[in-house]
């Protein structure tokens, strides 16, 4: 199937958006064979399926992921402050498969968690049903087929369903979609993983796993479908190499640290409000501390703190959507190193940890908008260590 790139008319943010608007959206053509649920291919594809499920494609819409319902809640508050109604302009990626698609994204309709198809997010059926990928200046969309085939890069000749090529998938351009190109309306790039990124991203987030992709299958093992990240330890536990060192000084030590990013994106990436830093804490024999890098906030030691901060009415740390410019950019680029040095005076020390720790949602942010704070808990409590070493003496 060829590649079509149909570039948009991107029309200007009308009342409801702060994100330019959408001319179209990825609904099923009319007169096509319907979505299927995920739920239904479990019963053929049943590895596939357990992958998805625990994946956050399954979880991205506004009712399953809370952290995403809380933003978007900001934001609704944020347009009201200004006299608007804002719109759930976010179902293209988040609940791409919304029978009334285009009515959330031009606020017409508001999301509804009886609807299935809002609650499938990224579901099976609209990645295997995708055409074409609609490159947009705000945003992309896709085109979805009308056959109801379900189309990979190297379809099987007999398949209880239509199966059908699209080289789109294989190749990665698939993700683009929806995990690039997201401006807001005063031009500023969100989220601009195409250019930040190199390399195919299933080699990294769709490995080989054990299981067969279908139970007639006669392979035992398929693509991963888990599509860890931000949500996965694992995941992190890749994203770094570091390396730490304890070396004598005169009068106490130096910690020296090297950390490169073994990813083919930023690190933190996509995401805006992600962030990662370097903790580094020196005890006695008592177990009382001698030495932090910082006290409170990590921030304290700015040069050990990887994020993207945006600027906007003359404040920094704005959301998106308030986004005028970039304030700070301090994430490490693909294949970056980046060396720390840190010298503590003292004779006592007796234990020694240095520490990467990645969080979804900066403290700041939670502090700046209640909404977040609701998922506090179930979010942030995960201060993920993507890396830990311990020295003793
Ligand atoms: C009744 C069983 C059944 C159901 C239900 C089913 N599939 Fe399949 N599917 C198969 C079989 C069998 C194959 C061929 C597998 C093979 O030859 O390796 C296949 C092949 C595929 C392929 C091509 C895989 C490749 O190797 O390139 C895709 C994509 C696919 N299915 C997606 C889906 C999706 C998405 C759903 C749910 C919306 C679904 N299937 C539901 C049985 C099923
Ligand atoms: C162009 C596609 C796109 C649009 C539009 C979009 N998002 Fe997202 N969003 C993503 C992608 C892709 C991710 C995952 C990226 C990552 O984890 O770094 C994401 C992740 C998030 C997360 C993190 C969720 C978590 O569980 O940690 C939040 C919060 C979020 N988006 C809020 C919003 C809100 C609110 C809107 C609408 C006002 C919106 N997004 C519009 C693509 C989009
Ligand atoms: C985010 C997009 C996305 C979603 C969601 C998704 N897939 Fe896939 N799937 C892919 C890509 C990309 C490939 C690799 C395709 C290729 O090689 O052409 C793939 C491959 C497959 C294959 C062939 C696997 C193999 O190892 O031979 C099957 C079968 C399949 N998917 C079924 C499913 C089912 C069932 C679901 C839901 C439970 C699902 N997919 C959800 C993108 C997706
Ligand atoms: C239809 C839009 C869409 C497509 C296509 C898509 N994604 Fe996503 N992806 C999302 C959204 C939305 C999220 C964020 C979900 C959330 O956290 O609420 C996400 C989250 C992720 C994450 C972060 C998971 C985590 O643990 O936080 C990874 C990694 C990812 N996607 C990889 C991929 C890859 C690889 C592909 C291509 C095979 C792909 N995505 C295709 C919309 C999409
Ligand atoms: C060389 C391996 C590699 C390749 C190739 C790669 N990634 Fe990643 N990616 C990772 C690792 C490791 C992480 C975990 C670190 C993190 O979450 O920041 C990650 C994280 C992510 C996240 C989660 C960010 C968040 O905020 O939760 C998204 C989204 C993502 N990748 C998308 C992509 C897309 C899209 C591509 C293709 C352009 C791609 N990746 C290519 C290794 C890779």
């Amino acid at each position: 199937m060829k590649h079509i790139i149909v570039l948009m008319m991107v029309f200007m943010a009308t009342a409801a958006a702060t994100f330019p608007a959408i001319l179209s959206a990825h609904d099923v053509p009319d007169g096509a064979a319907p979505y299927e649920k995920s739920k239904r291919c479990s019963a053929c594809h049943p590895a596939i399926y357990r992958d998805w499920e625990n994946s956050m494609h399954s979880k991205s819409s506004l009712h399953k992921d809370p952290a995403h319902k809380a933003m978007y809640e900001v934001f609704l508050s944020d347009m009201k402050k200004e006299g608007k109604e804002g719109s759930y302009h976010c179902a293209s990626c988040h609940m791409p498969m919304a029978e009334n698609i285009k009515k959330l994204m031009d606020g017409t309709d508001k999301p509804n968690e009886n609807l299935w198809r809002e609650d499938e997010g990224v579901g099976c059926a609209f990645c295997h049903r995708v055409e074409t990928i609609v490159e947009g200046k705000g945003r992309n969309m896709f085109t979805i087929n009308k056959d109801g085939a379900y189309v990979s890069s190297n379809p099987p000749e007999k398949a209880p369903h239509g199966v059908g090529a699209n080289p789109l998938l294989a190749s990665g351009e698939i993700c683009m979609g929806c995990h690039s190109h997201l401006t807001n309306q005063s031009g500023v790039a969100i989220c601009s993983m195409k250019e930040e990124g190199k390399g195919n991203c299933l080699d990294c987030h769709m490995e080989k796993k054990e299981g067969p992709p279908s139970i007639e299958s006669n392979k035992n093992d398929h693509a991963s479908h888990e599509m860890g990240g931000g949500h996965s330890l694992p995941m992190l536990r890749k994203a770094l190499s570091v390396k730490a060192s304890v070396n004598e000084a005169a009068g106490g030590k130096t910690v020296d640290i090297e950390i490169t990013n073994k990813t083919a994106h930023t690190f933190p990436s996509t995401m805006p409000m992600r962030m990662a830093y370097v903790k580094v804490v020196a005890y006695d024999a008592q177990k009382k501390t001698i030495f932090r890098n910082y006290e409170k906030n990590p921030m304290e030691d700015k040069n050990a703190v990887f994020m993207k901060s945006f600027k906007g009415g003359g404040e920094v740390g704005v959301p998106a959507w308030k986004a005028e410019g970039v304030a700070v950019d301090t994430r490490l680029k693909s294949d970056e190193t980046r060396t720390f040095s840190y010298t503590i005076q003292s004779d006592k020390i007796k234990t020694l940890t240095v520490e990467v720790i990645y969080r979804l949602f900066p403290s700041q942010a939670i502090a700046k908008y209640p909404a977040l704070k609701e998922t506090e808990d179930s979010v942030n409590d995960k201060q993920f260590a993507a890396f830990r070493k311990e020295f003793t003496y």
